[in-house]
Parts: structure tokens; sequence; C-alpha cells
């Protein structure tokens, strides 16, 4: 295994792992003893954070996955049926999608550095295990072709004559924007020999907030910590995106804020979500 098929990136896989259990929206099988310290570690920093803020990390977080899932939820009604989660890390959205959509053939690919997806393939029960609607395999963004790489997953795990999603959440940042805008172009030439294609992931934008406040600031240096490596944002807003997409080939790009959807209304005060989640089609 190469260098750089491990990150300290994935450190903050179990902490969303532990938020979602913590939500519900995972099994408990799928948190971690790690995930639950990470957790409680940024509680009083959350706590400030919604007095001074009127919004958290956690709330974000959680607002992003469920209107994720809405869109993935509108995807799979639509007639997808192939669906790759890139980065997918201690996510139960695969388990929860293949359990609401029973009668759907679906194919669910869950994918990640070797390291996480090991972690993953470990705590599954017997019955997901058996599931042979789920593929849990390893991959690594970076690679450009050869094992782990993007285009031999898809390769031994898709039909190439159906339509797919593929999804990133809570990747892109992780990157430096040449990096991974290298990786988009890679995945857009992937996508574009399918018969209908999409790619849904959410990215944190540089948004003038963060020029107004100091808090926004330390939360970006903590991250920065956990994971030490720079967390860059990504355009300055919506379309930036979209050109940045649309230049990239995708004739179809949309970019949510969610501040302006149910979801996002739900969380009342969150009023400044700082990250825009994209559907670029080909
Ligand atoms: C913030 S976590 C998000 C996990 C999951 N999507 C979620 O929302 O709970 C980031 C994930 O990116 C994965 N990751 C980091 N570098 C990667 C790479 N080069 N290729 C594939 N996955 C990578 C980490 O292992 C980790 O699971």
């Amino acid at each position: 295994m190469a260098k750089t098929d491990s990150s300290p990136v994935s450190l903050t896989g179990h902490f969303t792992g532990q938020v979602w259990c913590r939500h519900d929206l995972s099994p408990p099988h799928l948190g971690s003893g790690l995930g639950r310290v990470l957790y409680r570690a940024q509680q009083p920093f959350g706590w400030i954070s919604q007095q001074i803020y009127g919004s958290n990390l956690e709330s974000m977080l959680l607002v992003r996955h469920q209107l994720m899932d809405d869109l993935v939820r509108a995807d799979i009604e639509n007639g997808t049926t192939q669906i790759l989660e890139i980065a997918s890390g201690l996510s139960g959205r695969a388990l929860r999608m293949l359990e609401a959509y029973p009668d759907r053939d679906l194919r669910y690919i869950e994918a990640d550095l070797p390291q996480m997806m090991a972690w993953k393939r470990e705590r599954l029960t017997p019955a997901q295990k058996q599931d042979k609607r789920l593929t849990l395999c390893d991959i690594n963004i970076l690679r450009e072709s050869g094992a782990m790489s993007l285009p031999s997953v898809l390769a031994a795990n898709v039909d190439p004559a159906k339509p797919l999603l593929i999804i990133t959440e809570g990747l892109v940042n992780y990157f430096r924007l040449p990096v991974i805008h290298e990786f988009w172009q890679r995945l857009h030439a992937e996508l574009s020999t399918f018969p209908s294609s999409s790619y849904l992931f959410e990215i944190w934008p540089r948004l003038p907030v963060y020029d107004e406040s100091k808090m926004l600031k330390l939360g970006l240096v903590a991250i920065e910590m956990l994971t030490r490596q720079r967390v860059p944002l990504h355009f300055t807003g919506e379309p930036e995106i979209v050109e940045a997409f649309e230049a990239i080939g995708f004739p179809q790009v949309d970019v949510i804020n969610p501040d302006h959807t149910e979801i996002g209304r739900q969380f009342g005060a969150l009023q400044k979500c700082l990250f825009r989640v994209v559907r670029a089609s080909t």
C-alpha cells in the first residue's frame, strides 16, 4: 500500500460517522470509539458556535447528509439503479437506501481508502455482508489508473449500459483545487461514457462570511489541526462553481443553497449555510 493510500482525513470520517449514529442516520454498530471521543471534544465548540453564530458544524452536517439523501432518493425514483459513493467513510446511507428500496434492482458500491473500508467491512452484520446489492471496495481518488483507481473500480463493479450516480460527501475540500479539479476531469471522462450519469457532492466555498467571523476561521483551523493539512475553500460562490463544472464538460450543473430547501428551513437558525450541494449531470 502506497503512503497516499492512507490519510489523516479518515479521522474526520469517524467523527461524521458518530454524528450519523447520534441522529439515527446510521446503525450503532457503525459508530467507533474514536468517533465518540472526537464528537465529545467538539461539543463545547458546537455549543459556543450555536450561541454566537446561530448554527454549528453538527447541524450543517445533518442538513448536508439529509439533503443529499433526498437527492439520492429522487435519482433512484427516476430510475437510477447504480450508485458509487466515493469516500463513503462510516456513512449509513448505502444501508438506508438498500433498506428503503428492497424491490429495486439497486447496486450500491461504497468505496474509500483501504483502512476505512477494512474497518467498515469488519463491522457490517452478516446479513449486510451477504447482501449482493452492496459492494465495498478500496479506492484512492489520487490514483489515475490500476488498482484502486476510479476506472478500475468502475470496470469491476458497474454496468456501462445503465445510468450511474457518483457521490462524494465531505471529500473535495481536503484537496487543493488543482488536485481535486484534475480528479473531476477524470470523473467527467468516465461518466461521459454512460447513457446518463450524475455527480452529486458538496463543496465549501470561500463565502464573504469568513471575513466577518473569527469563530468560523477558528473552526477551519481546528479541522486543519485534526487532519494535519490545509482545508482549502474552493470558489467564491455559486456562479464560479457552475462555471467550473460547465468548463469541465458537464452540460447541466445545479447548485443548491441548503438555506433555500425544506431540510435547511427545518434547522431554522441556519440562514448562513457554509456549503453548497451540487449535482452535475452529463
Ligand atoms: C469527512 S470523511 C466523510 C465520510 C463520509 N462521506 C461521511 O460523510 O460520513 C472523508 C472521507 O474521505 C476519505 N478519503 C480521504 N482521502 C481519500 C482519497 N484519496 N481517496 C478516497 N477517499 C479518501 C477518508 O477516508 C474519509 O472516509
